[in-house]
């Protein structure tokens, strides 16, 4: 088996803690593939929300989500994951998915920004339920990224002290800093 990427092992992960009809958030929709995901976890009964600031982006995600035949699965919100608590009750939610960065060969004004990721992360450790689960991809390759990640980081260690079970993937012996998944379960 070789080493998976850490979007995908986010997914492996993901999969076996989402069950039908769970209510989950995708925090940063981008082209929408890992809404889809997320929408074909939680089946019919289920609901994901979706977050992104780019109008582009969304739109892009909508039309990936209807030609997957999960529309209705689906809400989709235009605005910042740091407003996430406006549209779900505190603890029921059974999963919240980051994936940090900016969209490949996109607008590198639109990469998520270190203060706004952890107002959100605050508002998703409140959101999930006991049990649920947090995964973050964060990309240390560019400077904001390298301070957002060292910070998510930061902010993750933190929360084992609250009984959190949390742990961190990434691949060695890569050229740049490597791209790294944290995932964390609300103890
Ligand atoms: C790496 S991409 C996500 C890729 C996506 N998960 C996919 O499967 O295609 C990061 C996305 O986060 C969005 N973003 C940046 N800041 C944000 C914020 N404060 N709230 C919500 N989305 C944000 C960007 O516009 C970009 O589309």
């Amino acid at each position: 088996m070789t080493p998976p990427r850490p979007t995908e092992l986010a997914h492996t992960i993901l999969h076996d803690a989402i069950r039908e009809g769970d209510r989950v958030i995708d925090a940063t929709a981008g082209n929408g593939h890992d809404t889809v995901f997320l929408a074909e976890c939680v089946g019919a009964a289920g609901k994901v929300l979706a977050y992104d600031l780019q109008e582009q982006a969304l739109e892009i995600a909508r039309r990936t989500v209807a030609a997957a035949g999960f529309s209705e699965r689906v809400e989709f919100h235009l605005t910042s994951h740091a407003r996430m608590a406006e549209h779900a009750e505190r603890g029921s939610v059974a999963v919240v998915m980051f994936n940090l960065g900016y969209l490949p060969g996109d607008d590198h004004a639109f990469t998520t920004r270190a203060e706004e990721t952890l107002a959100a992360l605050d508002s998703a450790a409140e959101l999930l339920h006991t049990g649920g689960v947090l995964t973050v991809v964060c990309y240390p390759g560019h400077p904001e990224g390298a301070r957002e990640g060292a910070r998510v980081e930061e902010w993750a260690h933190a929360r084992t002290e609250e009984g959190w079970r949390v742990a961190k993937y990434a691949m060695l012996g890569t050229l740049r800093p490597a791209p790294f998944l944290l995932i964390a379960r609300k103890g």
